[in-house]
């Protein structure tokens, strides 16, 4: 299974292939940064950088850690392997566009997040104090190798947590897609999960070809949740709640906004809602969580212009846009209902 998603410098392709595949094909000129957990799981014994999982780990210092390594021991016809999830590929991605200005990037996701979304794109970036992913580049991969059994050493959090991106396509972009999670959740037993992780990134690949840096808005739509769900994950400190689960809360809020803006009618909000649910994603803001305290993290959202905050809204299962200019009274009404 292979795709291959064209881009200003060129054009890169997306393989389904297993673990030993992609270990096996490494040489002395690829340098891996994974993370713990990872490292763990596939008895990585060769040289590495690991770091600790989870977002805090995607900061400055780590990326200091991580360029100063690469420094030790790489060229500028070496290639960085980013062998973990979505804060591994973030990273070590940067790392790979700034060292020695740039040298070339395997994208390796391990987790259902990376594999459906952030591998794909050349989106890589690290979070700031002052928000999530405000230092970064459009740095496109080499080529991304999805070794799909690694799905099976995910924590069963974690592979849920990449669900919330599966239901995100489907309800943006996907209504057969929305209609067969709705009556059967992703499960890690499913016995084809190649099938939908390859639809996903079909569905991205032609996003990101269309609006490769984010300039006309397209690409922006991808963020449908992301804009609440970022500001939960900033206000939360990066702790107790992971990504996905995050943005199903914020797909809840969003779809409540667009309900006020008059976009997004009720039952798709309801269905939105139930299925995201019946993942076992949550839908609420979390205890002591204050609706307020996430318009500061809106404002800086990369969205947000002059002209107010933006949202990417689904006007019905299948369907989304761009909306700019959005009051954060009638923001602070959604999160409220929630
Ligand atoms: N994850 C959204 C994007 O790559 O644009």
């Amino acid at each position: 299974m292979n795709t291959t998603v064209r881009h200003s410098l060129g054009q890169y392709d997306v393989e389904v292939t297993g673990l030993r595949v992609v270990l096996d094909g490494l040489g002395d000129d690829d340098m891996i940064v994974t993370d713990d957990h990872v490292r763990a799981a596939v008895n990585l014994e060769r040289d590495c950088f690991s770091i600790k999982p989870g977002e805090l780990s995607k900061c400055l210092a780590v990326y200091g850690e991580v360029m100063d390594w690469l420094a030790q021991r790489a060229s500028r016809s070496s290639r960085v392997v980013a062998l973990g999830g979505g804060v591994v590929g973030d990273l070590a991605g940067f790392a790979a566009a700034t060292f020695m200005r740039g040298v070339r990037l395997l994208q390796v996701p391990t987790s259902l997040m990376a594999m459906v979304d952030s591998s794909v794109g050349g989106k890589v970036g690290i979070d700031l104090a002052a928000g999530k992913n405000l230092a970064g580049a459009f740095w496109p991969p080499e080529k991304v190798q999805v070794p799909i059994d690694a799905l099976g050493t995910l924590p069963s959090r974690h592979f849920t947590n990449g669900a919330a991106e599966v239901w995100k396509y489907a309800a943006i972009m996907d209504p057969a897609l929305f209609d067969r999670l709705s009556s059967k959740p992703l499960a890690l037993s499913d016995p084809n999960p190649a099938e939908t992780v390859m639809r996903c990134i079909e569905l991205k690949r032609v996003v990101v070809e269309g609006d490769e840096h984010e300039t006309t808005g397209g690409r922006a739509t991808l963020n449908f949740g992301h804009t609440v769900g970022h500001a939960i994950e900033q206000s939360m400190g990066y702790q107790g709640i992971l990504h996905g689960e995050a943005v199903a809360i914020g797909m809840v809020a969003e779809s409540l906004l667009g309900e006020r803006l008059g976009l997004t009618d009720k039952q798709t909000t309801e269905r939105i809602r139930g299925g995201l649910q019946s993942q076992g994603l949550p839908i609420k803001l979390p205890e002591g969580l204050d609706s307020r305290n996430l318009l500061e993290p809106m404002r800086r959202d990369k969205k947000a212009d002059r002209n107010g905050l933006a949202f990417s809204l689904v006007s019905e299962i299948g369907t989304c846009k761009l909306l700019r200019g959005v009051a954060e009274s009638d923001v602070l009404s959604a999160l409220e209902k929630l």
